[in-house]
């Protein structure tokens, strides 16, 4: 446990968003890293899942950003100071506009990815959707700090109706995964980069598919968060606030969750992937989202980019 020195840090709220469950993933992981910290306030969490518009892989730039840009200024009258892009196809088409919206830090899980871990691999292979290959964000940025690596971003969005419909065990299913699997064998990759929120939760499913002999590792970017987070929350050694301390399945319950779909298939997702059970999910129409339009753009306007700084892997 790793006591939080920042003494002007007094306030967490940090904003998630994705078109449905996929941003669970980075959820997951943003609540294991709180739990490793121990602040004299409590930390609070919103997510909203665009469930109304999903998915959001086969939509044109113009759409998801507008999306994006929906969400940001429903998200500014919750006074959240974090936010954080749970959907890797909103981050490769508009983290730099979100910046621009945004005076408080955004998270992306894209850049987040070029650390050294990953910088480490010769050959790697990205799966992710349609809208996030064409922007080739994660090779830009990838070979932007590694001109040599080899990367393909192979279009399978397929996989996140998979991953919304919990259809995990089907004959499609396993069909689909293996031929992703049976590619990366076959093409000689040292890596798959899950590449989209939704799919680290096949990622047990396509190990298996792999032979037992076959040293590709599978990466879930979200898992960079903990270690970003860290670098934030610079960590003083000594004795705790004395204050109980938030499990990240606490962190988890007390997530606000919003959803432009239908609430109670909703609460049926979130008890099923987080293993929770509630009747408190809130609506969003989209009508209500559609509103919202960011209108302040100023020039002086700064934020602090924490995704500048590249994290260091012992
Ligand atoms: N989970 C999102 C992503 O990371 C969106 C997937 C979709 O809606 O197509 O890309």
């Amino acid at each position: 446990m790793q006591l939080v020195s920042d003494s002007s840090l007094n306030e967490l709220r940090f904003a998630l968003f994705d078109s449905g469950v996929g941003g669970f993933s980075v959820l997951v992981e943003l609540a294991n890293a709180l739990a490793g910290f121990d602040f004299d306030f409590d930390p609070e969490i919103f997510y909203l899942a665009d469930t109304a518009r999903c998915p959001y892989g086969p939509k044109s730039e113009a759409q998801i950003t507008g999306f994006v840009e929906q969400i940001s200024k429903w998200y500014l009258g919750r006074k959240v100071n974090n936010f954080v892009m749970a959907c890797n196809t909103s981050a490769a088409i508009a983290s730099n506009k979100l910046r621009l919206w945004q005076e408080c830090p955004v998270w992306d899980l894209i850049n987040l990815t070029c650390n050294d871990e990953v910088l480490k691999y010769n050959k790697i292979l990205v799966l992710a959707t349609l809208a996030t290959v064409n922007s080739k964000a994660f090779s830009n940025a990838l070979q932007a700090a590694k001109p040599d690596l080899v990367v393909e971003e192979l279009a399978s969005g397929e996989l996140v109706n998979i991953v919304e419909t919990g259809d995990f065990s089907s004959i499609n299913t396993r069909n689909v995964l293996k031929y992703y699997a049976d590619y990366a064998v076959n093409n000689k990759f040292d890596a798959v980069i899950f590449g989209c929120t939704h799919f680290p939760f096949l990622i047990d499913q396509f190990r298996k598919y792999l032979p037992e002999s076959s040293r590709i590792d599978l990466i879930n970017p979200a898992k960079y968060l903990a270690s970003q987070l860290g670098y934030k929350f610079k960590a003083k050694s000594g004795l705790s606030s004395g204050r109980s301390l938030r499990s990240a399945s606490d962190y988890i319950k007390n997530t606000r969750f919003f959803t432009t779909g239908n609430p109670d298939n909703f609460a049926i997702q979130v008890n099923k992937f987080l293993n929770l059970s509630t009747d408190r999910i809130e609506y969003v129409d989209v009508q209500e989202l559609e509103q919202c339009k960011v209108t302040v753009n100023s020039p002086n306007h700064h934020y602090i980019n924490d995704l500048n700084i590249i994290p260091k892997f012992a």
